[in-house]
């Protein structure tokens, strides 16, 4: 296995107290060393007094999907609100793409979000909703990404009832898709699952030995918190109308707040409590939510930028939160971190500290990436 050293780091983020240093050592897709120093090594790269960090680890993507929805987001910025049923458009165009067409989708925006410095992407099945379409983005989505999440419980399509799709999902669909996927998730919300349809879900997902994830508190108060604290879920996604007692719920359990900004923007609701989570004690992740809908930027830079400037993050708490937030909401300790034994995921800024990420909004600030120790920029 070869190993590259790289040097010269000006500011190196590690997510790790114990550890730090201005050079690290990757062999094959591993962190091996980090510190002072410049260890011999088959490849020397010097990145000049740049700022270094873990990849950005997107934990909330939906990125097997076909068409666009241009228009919807046009009417929403003439004040039409975001609501559940633009789902259906993007289901018709899903199952209507060829598994070619749905490849090429799906990997010209996995290329999209590494060349921006993301290494590690969750994405989601979720535009399908029969057996088949869903077995097949699962298939697809295992293909292209890191992580795949089955989320038949998006929307309830056209022409069957909520009661009788909720059956289907956590049974005949459910027992097809399980083989693909780590994660199941369930969109608790007005206008697509209410609390009982999401836990008789998310229960069965479990049985079957599935991780659980919830799309909730999204377009107001509910019950999404709730449940995924009361089931142990990985990760509670959007978070954007909380009440006292979620944020509380949040603080004293292991559930991630899983915050989506450019999807607040983006539909505009408000942005998150990002600082009364933090303040609790609640662990934070911040993602893209990447998809046609809602939030159509692979941007993980524009989330902690957008988290920094507007919803009084820190450049260290937003910069963690993309990263070992990331992480944390995917229940995994060998990413969003630059240890020995991590996965070599490295992030090069053109500039000399995290904190040009907020203090130049906008400007492209990647420019180099390591993905499990290729070189991929
Ligand atoms: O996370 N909220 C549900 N699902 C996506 C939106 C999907 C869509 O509108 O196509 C989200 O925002």
């Amino acid at each position: 296995m070869t190993t590259t050293l790289i040097t010269g780091i000006g500011e190196l983020t590690t997510n790790d107290p114990e550890v730090s240093g201005t050079a690290l050592v990757l062999e094959g897709d591993r962190v091996v060393w980090v510190g002072e120093g410049e260890p011999a090594a088959d490849t020397r790269v010097d990145v000049e007094g740049r700022a270094v960090l873990p990849g950005w680890v997107d934990s909330h993507t939906h990125l097997v999907f076909a068409g666009d929805r241009t228009a919807e987001f046009g009417a929403r910025m003439a004040g039409k609100p975001y609501t559940a049923g633009g789902i259906a458009v993007t289901v018709g165009a899903t199952r209507a793409a060829s598994d070619d067409e749905l490849a090429a989708n799906l990997k010209r925006h996995v290329a999209e979000a590494v060349s921006q410095g993301t290494t590690y992407v969750e994405t989601k099945t979720g535009y399908g909703l029969s057996v088949v379409d869903e077995v097949r983005s699962a298939k697809l989505a295992r293909e292209h990404a890191d992580e795949v999440t089955f989320l038949g419980a998006h929307l309830v399509p056209a022409g069957t009832t909520a009661d009788d799709y909720v059956d289907l999902v956590r049974g005949e669909m459910l027992d097809a898709v399980a083989p693909y996927v780590r994660w199941a998730d369930v969109f608790c919300e007005t206008g697509a699952f209410d609390e009982d349809q999401s836990r008789a879900v998310l229960e069965a997902a479990a049985a079957k030995g599935l991780g659980l994830r919830v799309h909730g508190n999204q377009l107001g108060e509910g019950p999404g918190v709730r449940l995924a604290v009361d089931l142990g879920a990985a990760s509670v996604d959007h978070c954007t109308y909380l009440s006292a007692k979620d944020v509380e719920l949040l603080a004293g359990s292991d559930t991630v707040a899983t915050l989506l900004p450019a999807c607040d923007l983006s539909t505009r609701q408000p942005l998150p409590n990002a600082r009364g989570l933090l303040d609790a004690g609640a662990t934070v992740a911040l993602a893209s939510n990447c998809n046609p809908g809602s939030s159509y930027t692979s941007s993980m830079a524009f989330c902690v930028t957008t988290a920094v400037l507007q919803m009084r993050m820190s450049v260290e708490e937003a910069v963690r939160a993309a990263t070992l937030g990331g992480a944390q909401a995917l229940r995994r300790d060998d990413i969003g971190v630059l240890r020995p034994g991590a996965r070599a995921d490295v992030h090069v800024l053109n500039a000399p500290s995290t904190t040009h990420l907020a203090y130049r909004p906008g400007v492209p600030l990647t420019r180099a990436v390591w993905r499990a120790g290729v070189r991929v920029l």
